[in-house]
């Protein structure tokens, strides 16, 4: 990558939602892109040969275009970049690549009466940033947010996908899924995947899912986005593709 496609970026804000579990917000506004695009994110580490190397990985923007850069990260254990990216405080600075990229965007998905869009961790991200513009409120009679964590203090978001709902007449669906502790009534207990097998995923969102009426994003944990679609598949549901337009859209984090 050439070195005038970085730009330097400062850290302007920072929510902790839980340890490991950060909202980064920089000083930089990037040029146009799509809601749903990434862009790479670095920090000065070593090459493998041990020499002072600028690294970086791909990270989903959450802000919507025109609106400084915002970030939704986890720290990956072990991991190269994120656990630097995530300990960067009010003032520090990372290195993020001026050109956001990839197709992982609404201009891709078919219309449809109904938006599904689920995601494992913090691949809600690239929802928050079409959430946050009108295309989706234009398009989309009903809308759904299905958000699969493993604890209940790893939700993040919920109060502004609801302002958001609020402010859209109540069409967005939230359906939270907490794996490791019993969240309570309001939330599903299991992972997303068990919600869809036992009926419970329509019958939380208010909203039938159906190949005639759905269009569906997945994003996340790839093992999470395999098991989905097969279950997707078995109940009819096809992927859009160049050729063919089908139902569902999907980008895997790792
Ligand atoms: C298109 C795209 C968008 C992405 N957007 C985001 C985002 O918005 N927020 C975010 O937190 N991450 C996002 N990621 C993941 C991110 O790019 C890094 O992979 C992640 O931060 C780990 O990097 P690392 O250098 O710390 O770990 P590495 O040193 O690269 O190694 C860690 C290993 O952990 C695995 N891994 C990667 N991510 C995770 C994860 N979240 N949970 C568990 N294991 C993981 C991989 O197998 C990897 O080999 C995105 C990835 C892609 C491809
Ligand atoms: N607070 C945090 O979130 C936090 C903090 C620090 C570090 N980390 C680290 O960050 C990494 C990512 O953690 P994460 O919790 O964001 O991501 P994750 O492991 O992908 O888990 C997110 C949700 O997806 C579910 N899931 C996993 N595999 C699935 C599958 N095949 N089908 C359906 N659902 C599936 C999980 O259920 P299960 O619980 O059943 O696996 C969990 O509810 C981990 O290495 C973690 O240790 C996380």
């Amino acid at each position: 990558m050439k070195e005038e496609d970085w730009i330097r970026g400062t850290v302007t804000d920072r929510i902790e939602w839980t340890e490991g579990l950060v909202t980064l917000r920089f000083d930089v506004v990037p040029p146009p892109f799509r809601p749903g695009q990434f862009t790479s994110v670095g920090v000065e580490g070593q090459d493998k040969e041990g020499r002072p190397a600028r690294i970086h990985r791909l990270y989903s923007i959450a802000s919507a275009p025109g609106e400084p850069l915002e970030f939704f990260l986890v720290r990956v254990d072990g991991g190269k970049v994120s656990p630097h990216l995530e300990a960067l405080g009010i003032g520090e600075a990372a290195w993020i690549h001026r050109k956001p990229k990839g197709k992982f965007t609404l201009d891709r998905v078919p219309e449809s009466p109904h938006l599904w869009l689920f995601a494992s961790g913090t691949g809600v991200a690239p929802y928050l940033s079409m959430l946050r513009t009108e295309e989706p409120w234009e398009r989309f009679e009903r809308i759904v947010t299905v958000q699969g964590v493993r604890f209940p203090a790893d939700v993040a978001y919920e109060e502004e996908l609801r302002r958001l709902s609020a402010r859209h007449d109540g069409r967005l669906s939230l359906v939270t899924c907490v794996t490791r502790m019993d969240p309570g009534p309001k939330r599903y207990h299991g992972r997303i995947t068990a919600a869809l097998q036992t009926g419970k995923l329509s019958e939380m969102a208010g909203v039938s899912l159906t190949p005639e009426t759905s269009q569906i994003m997945i994003c996340g944990n790839p093992r999470m986005i395999e098991e989905l679609l097969e279950l997707l598949h078995e109940r009819g549901f096809r992927d859009n593709t160049r050729k063919e337009a089908g139902h569902l859209t999907y980008e895997r984090y790792w």
